[in-house]
């Protein structure tokens, strides 16, 4: 069966996360992605957090799938050469090195043009232009940096980041789709264009609720849909959340049977307007239905504390799963907490490709977390990440170096 990028190729400069998230998902879409590795080192991940001697670690294999890689000293004169002949070949150009790096490489965006009028020159920044354009940026940065920090965490702790990837994976995310437009507008146009997708900014795109609360506060003076803050006073600025429901539907983390041991027994539960009296009736509180200090919305808003006391008091009676299950069959919203065990373990992700085991050739078996957007007409087959330089001959052949020519530039460290 096609694949929806079949035919576009890749020329992936990418390393460490952000960028690699991007072009795996290019990948997983059709597209030939070539990574472009320093010769020897290659991906500083390869070598980081390993969990086995001299294998490459998990933390690139589960980022690199569906690639070719190449090893080339970009900045040798004769692989400058070579570099120059992929970007007349390719479509993309993705980067993501410090601020800098790829105009002290001498691939400007002039040089580029004059090589490919058409291709796309995509990269992820820490920051957009403005005071902090120079600087280099990690994940955790760009989550305080972009806003989401300042709003993790309890009332009464520091800032907290958080475990999903935002800054780096959720940016690695905005840059495909910015290239993908950039793919589709070149039809019309003829002419690639540069697409930027700085990590503060993605951040922050995802904490677009939270620049919603600021003006909300600003002009009210008070967030009624935090359990904590009822009776509590708020500063000028969006306070953490703890474990707030981000709408309009009051939420929290509830205790459930065997919380005493087991630090995932919870289940988030939503007290849904629209199935009030079917919680009444599932915790025992029938009379909450038609008390005026319950019945409404905003009546409850004064009461979200001790309400969810009350829920909990009802969930620990149950394990996270059998709340589930009957809460389900009242169309009462809420999750258990998984914890990367029982996820590992999940059918329904197994089945749907999400969770997938990979074979590599140097550590066996790996589980990984496959392509998470569904395209009924161009499905996904994970294939393991490749090997350092594993493709240098092959892709040197496509663009017409003959073995010879091939051997010269291994001798001389190009390759
Ligand atoms: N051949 C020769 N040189 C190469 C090369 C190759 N194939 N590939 C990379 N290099 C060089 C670069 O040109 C650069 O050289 P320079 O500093 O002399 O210009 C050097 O290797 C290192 O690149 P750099 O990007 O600065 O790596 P770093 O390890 O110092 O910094 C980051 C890592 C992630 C902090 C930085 O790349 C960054 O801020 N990136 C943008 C934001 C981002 O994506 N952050 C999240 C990462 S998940």
């Amino acid at each position: 069966m096609s694949k929806a990028l079949d035919g576009v190729r890749i020329l992936d400069f990418t390393h460490v996360q952000s960028g690699p998230t991007c072009t795996q998902l290019l990948a997983w879409l059709g597209a030939d992605v070539i990574k472009v590795e320093k010769a020897g080192e290659g991906d500083a991940t390869r070598g980081q957090l390993r969990d086995i001697p001299d294998v490459d670690s998990l933390y690139f294999t589960m980022l690199n799938h569906n690639k070719r890689s190449i090893t080339l000293d970009t900045k040798n004169p004769k692989g400058k050469e070579v570099l120059a002949a992929l970007i007349k070949e390719c479509d993309v150009l993705v980067e993501n090195f410090a601020p800098g790096a790829l105009d002290r490489m001498g691939i400007t965006w002039k040089y580029v043009q004059e090589l490919n009028p058409r291709m796309i020159v995509a990269s992820v920044k820490g920051f957009g232009p403005g005071r902090y354009q120079d600087c280099k940026v990690y994940e955790n940065v760009a989550q305080c940096a972009g806003g989401a920090a300042s709003t993790t965490g309890f009332d009464d702790g520091p800032p907290m980041v958080t475990g999903a990837q935002i800054g780096d994976s959720g940016t690695g995310l905005h840059l495909a789709l910015g290239i993908v437009a950039a793919l589709y507008q070149r039809n019309s146009t003829g002419r690639g264009q540069k697409v930027l997708a700085p990590m503060q900014d993605g951040v922050l795109n995802l904490c677009r609720v939270k620049l919603r609360d600021q003006q909300r506060l600003e002009r009210t003076h008070v967030l009624t849909e935090y359990p904590q803050y009822p009776d509590g006073k708020f500063g000028d600025a969006v306070p953490r959340a703890g474990n707030a429901s981000g709408g309009g539907q009051p939420g929290w983390i509830l205790k459930c049977k065997g919380w005493e041991t087991d630090p995932n027994a919870y289940i988030y539960f939503i007290t849904q307007a629209a199935v009030w009296p079917a919680i009444c009736k599932v915790i025992g509180e029938e009379s909450w239905i038609t008390d005026p200090a319950y019945a409404t919305p905003p009546a409850r808003l004064l009461h979200l504390k001790p309400i969810f006391q009350r829920i909990e008091q009802w969930t620990m009676t149950k394990t996270k799963f059998e709340a589930m299950e009957i809460l389900n069959e009242f169309d009462i919203p809420c999750g258990p907490i998984l914890s990367m065990k029982e996820i590992a373990a999940d059918e329904s992700l197994r089945a749907s490709g999400t969770i997938v085991e990979v074979e590599h050739p140097k550590r066996g078996k790996y589980l990984s977390v496959g392509n998470p957007i569904k395209l009924s007409d161009s499905p996904t087959e994970v294939r393991r990440s490749p090997l350092l330089g594993e493709h240098t001959d092959e892709v040197l052949a496509e663009l017409g170096y003959s073995k010879d020519a091939i051997a010269a530039l291994r001798a001389e460290r190009v390759i």
